[in-house]
């Protein structure tokens, strides 16, 4: 079992952080490897939206991405996690996000078979988010977001974890239950089929 941990946040060791961190500690324990990307280490433009890879199913820009595309690929589990910048996900996030266009044109466009076949037909996506503010509406975008990512990138969206009135740098570890949810989340989402 494969596990690929986006981190979403350009804030190194911020309360995202410190949740995937625990989620993926969780998905560790039940014996899967876990790779790592910082999303905002890498250099990735926004799509181009040229259209380029309706003819090749490739993205024709030579970037980070492209590792970011292997890494998708082999994977049986994703998981992002992000704070809310503006009600969705940071722009480096997001600049990964809108390239997996060529993904989605892969499966909607060209009607390829399905992208990681490698890794298995059970394929799952989770999000975990934090936000500041304590509005009902904060993660709608957001989650709106997600939903269409996943479906992009070929995966089953299988949940999502988001806890309001968390902004200063690691005060995530004071909130009642996330580190432990998402340490239990992880688990379970390698151990279920
Ligand atoms: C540029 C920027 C935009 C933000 N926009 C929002 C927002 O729209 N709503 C909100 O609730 N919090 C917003 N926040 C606060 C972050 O979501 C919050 O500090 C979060 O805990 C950061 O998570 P991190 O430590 O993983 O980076 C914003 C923060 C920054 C720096």
């Amino acid at each position: 079992m494969r596990v690929l941990g986006l981190y979403g946040s350009p804030r190194k060791g911020g309360n995202t952080d410190i949740l995937l961190d625990e989620f993926l500690r969780g998905c560790e324990e039940k014996g899967a490897t876990c790779e790592r990307i910082r999303v905002a280490r890498l250099q990735v433009g926004g799509c181009r939206g040229c259209g380029g890879c309706e003819k090749t199913g490739r993205c024709v820009v030579e970037d980070d991405m492209q590792a970011v595309y292997e890494a998708l690929e082999k994977s049986d589990r994703v998981v992002l996690a992000a704070p809310i910048y503006f009600y969705n996900v940071p722009a480096q996030a997001k600049a990964v996000i809108d390239r997996t266009q060529a993904l989605w044109t892969r499966k909607y466009i060209r009607e390829e078979a399905a992208q990681g076949a490698a890794a298995g037909p059970d394929r799952r996506g989770f999000f975990i988010g934090v936000g500041a503010t304590r509005g009902k509406r904060l993660f709608d975008g957001t989650l709106q977001t997600m939903r269409y990512f996943f479906d992009a990138i070929d995966v089953e969206y299988a949940g999502t974890l988001v806890y309001g009135e968390v902004d200063e740098e690691g005060a995530i570890r004071n909130h009642p239950t996330a580190m432990k949810e998402c340490f239990e989340t992880g688990l379970k989402l390698v151990s279920s089929t």
